[in-house]
């Protein structure tokens, strides 16, 4: 029998970002018992990352936005893969979101008429997101975290949860280990959500830090949650490049939203051959329109270099690979030839600082090298628009961990307006679902016993197993060759066969040491939730035959209009995973107008497309 200590709560939250936060704040309101758990210490989160700020339709700068356009703007966004469900609560909801968090203390930066100002980002139709200068998800946290402490509620620092357990079906607790002493915990819950983020750490070039190995998904998954379009992985087009120590660091799309622009090596603003007939109707055509956008925001038009975020990474992608790219192998982005020293220090100070102390580049001088990271995954555990919860009862899931809400593509700063709306509805219908629980679940001691002796395998290899470190190398660099930015049939089988037998590596892998704070043991366990996550990203890319926002296939390069119909979903029974698809819920009548008639089935531009005012 494994020896673990026990905790017994109503709802367990797993992760403590933004959506983490946010719904151990409500569940806790509901009056249950509510613990929130960490693998990292408080307030480290990828929420931290979306630093150019929060997009809700709040009518601060441009009066004419409300919650329809944000709608459209994100099922356009999304390429119309989205959960339309979520995509209306988000856009209805997420303006009471910010005022709720301004209540609660965040300072944002202000409209001459003392509001909540607002800056343009990538597919938004109007300046929407409410920011903090390029610190927003920073200012996020700190007001949650705040808000969360003097609430009163549990917190659980540097505890890596590894098993979600169920009896009869439905959720009973989560079984892990304390990073510092390598003992065991149990969480006897009667409801978890799970807030535990993305995926990155499976590519080479990311912008996620050593958290975002998948926990959630994977074991979602394990737990028999679905699966869905876990293809949909975004490539945010603007990480660092160069030193190599700090490739994929996030540069934010903040900088486009301030009026900075992507150049290749010749000068060219390439991005004005790029832009897809889905985006033209609303989009500058020349630079000269560009300026005069930027100038009077008027006539209401989108620079270029302000598409969603897979046009811009897929076209950055071409031009590097034309030879057109930046000496570190990205393109540059340049803020200093159109902004006042000033100007950038106010707007961007942490861009300035990054760029100072990282690179030793002075950005309100001299263009940014920067290239596509990736950055997020739109797939995840397929959950009920309304109330969050998965296919398991009990289990609910919000954040990016969750899917649905984004599609096949996210726009910019719909990330932290997500983690608040969904955050909050998973506490309260996680609460609420406690409540109706009559008394605490029995915990299955075959399932904790399992999984600890599962957990201490690596010991038992101190000699001649597999080097963890090793295997996760191989692993990043296959996902980053073959399930990046552009994806082929024959790559993607490569990718499967490769994954297959790194997890045999990874099944024989041995640390030596003891369990006291061991990284290399975390890595083992770890690297085996990495290989699921990268085979469910593999199994769904190959399966979706068709281009669609972050999943860009060169043998399928167009949207096609069945697979929009259409989401993957992937389930583990008996050990085995099952891909099937299944059809999207259906848009209302009422709200179909309001998306527009465009159907996003021109060919996805993985070549330049001629453009007027394109220049050479
Ligand atoms: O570019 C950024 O500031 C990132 C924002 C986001 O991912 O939402």
């Amino acid at each position: 029998m494994a020896e673990y200590e026990t905790h017994d709560f109503d709802v367990v939250v797993i992760g403590a970002g933004g959506a983490g936060l946010r719904a151990a704040i409500e569940a806790s309101a509901m009056g249950v018992k509510t613990a929130l758990v960490c693998k990292s210490l408080l307030g480290k989160a990828h929420t931290v990352m979306a630093e150019g700020g929060i997009a809700a339709a709040m009518g601060n700068v441009w009066k004419e936005d409300n919650w329809k356009v944000h709608f459209r703007d994100t099922m356009r966004g999304g390429k119309l893969l989205n959960n339309w469900r979520m995509a209306q609560l988000h856009a209805q909801e997420a303006p009471d979101r910010v005022l709720e968090l301004e209540e609660w203390g965040a300072l944002f930066d202000r409209t001459n008429d003392g509001l909540i100002l607002q800056r343009d980002f990538g597919g938004h139709r109007y300046a929407r997101l409410a920011h903090v200068g390029d610190r927003t998800g920073l200012e996020m946290i700190r007001t949650l975290q705040d808000h969360a402490v003097h609430r009163g509620i549990d917190v659980f620092m540097e505890c890596t949860l590894y098993r979600l357990l169920t009896d009869d079906g439905r959720i009973s607790g989560a079984f892990g280990y304390w990073r510092q002493s390598g003992k065991f915990v149990l969480f006897r819950a009667k409801a978890i959500v799970l807030a535990t983020g993305g995926v990155g750490k499976s590519w080479k070039i990311t912008s996620n830090s050593w958290e975002y190995t998948g926990d959630g998904h994977a074991m979602a998954l394990d737990a028999g949650a679905d699966l869905m379009d876990m293809e949909m992985t975004q490539f945010h087009p603007t990480g660092m490049v160069w030193p190599t120590s700090v490739r994929g660091i996030l540069v934010t799309e903040g900088v486009r939203g301030d009026g900075g622009t992507l150049k290749n090596s010749k000068g060219d603003r390439f991005m004005f051959r790029y832009v897809p007939d889905f985006f033209r109707a609303e989009t500058a055509d020349t630079e000269e329109e560009a300026d005069r956008w930027y100038e009077d925001k008027r006539n209401n038009r989108r620079t270029p270099d302000l598409l969603p975020r897979d046009e811009v990474a897929r076209a950055i992608n071409t031009e590097v690979k034309a030879g057109r790219g930046s000496p570190h192998g990205g393109v540059f982005l340049d803020i200093a030839s159109r902004r006042s020293s000033d100007y950038i220090k106010r707007r961007l100070p942490s861009m300035y600082h990054q760029f100072m102390e990282l690179a030793d580049v002075d950005i309100t001088k001299t263009a940014m090298e920067v290239g596509p990271t990736l950055h997020y995954i739109m797939g995840g555990v397929r959950v009920d628009a309304d109330s969050a919860q998965s296919t398991v009862p009990g289990l609910f899931a919000a954040g990016e961990v969750a899917a649905g809400m984004h599609g096949a593509n996210r726009l910019g700063g719909n990330s932290l307006s997500d983690l608040l709306v969904f955050g909050r509805r998973a506490g309260l219908y996680a609460a609420e679902y406690a409540k109706r629980v009559p008394q605490a679940p029995r915990v299955d001691d075959r399932q904790v016993d399992a999984a600890a002796t599962g957990m201490l395998a690596p010991f038992e290899r101190r000699e001649g197993g597999e080097n963890p470190y090793a295997v996760h190398a191989d692993l990043i660099a296959a996902m980053q060759e073959l399930v990046g930015i552009i994806r082929t049939k024959s790559e993607l089988e490569e990718a499967i066969t490769r994954i297959h037998a790194m997890r045999e590596r990874a099944r024989r892998a041995g640390v030596t040491g003891s369990r006291i704070y061991n990284p290399g043991w975390h890595l083992a366990l770890d690297l085996l939730t990495m290989l699921t996550v990268s085979e469910a990203v593999a199994m769904s890319a190959l399966a979706r035959q068709e281009s669609r926002g972050g999943h860009t296939r060169d043998d399928y390069p167009r949207p096609d209009p069945q697979w929009g119909k259409k989401n993957v979903i992937l389930r583990r029974r008996d050990g085995e995973l099952s891909l099937v698809t299944e059809p999207l819920p259906e848009v209302p009548a009422e709200l179909r107008p309001l998306i527009g008639e465009d159907k996003p089935t021109g060919k996805v531009a993985l070549e330049p497309v001629a453009a007027a005012g394109a220049k050479e």
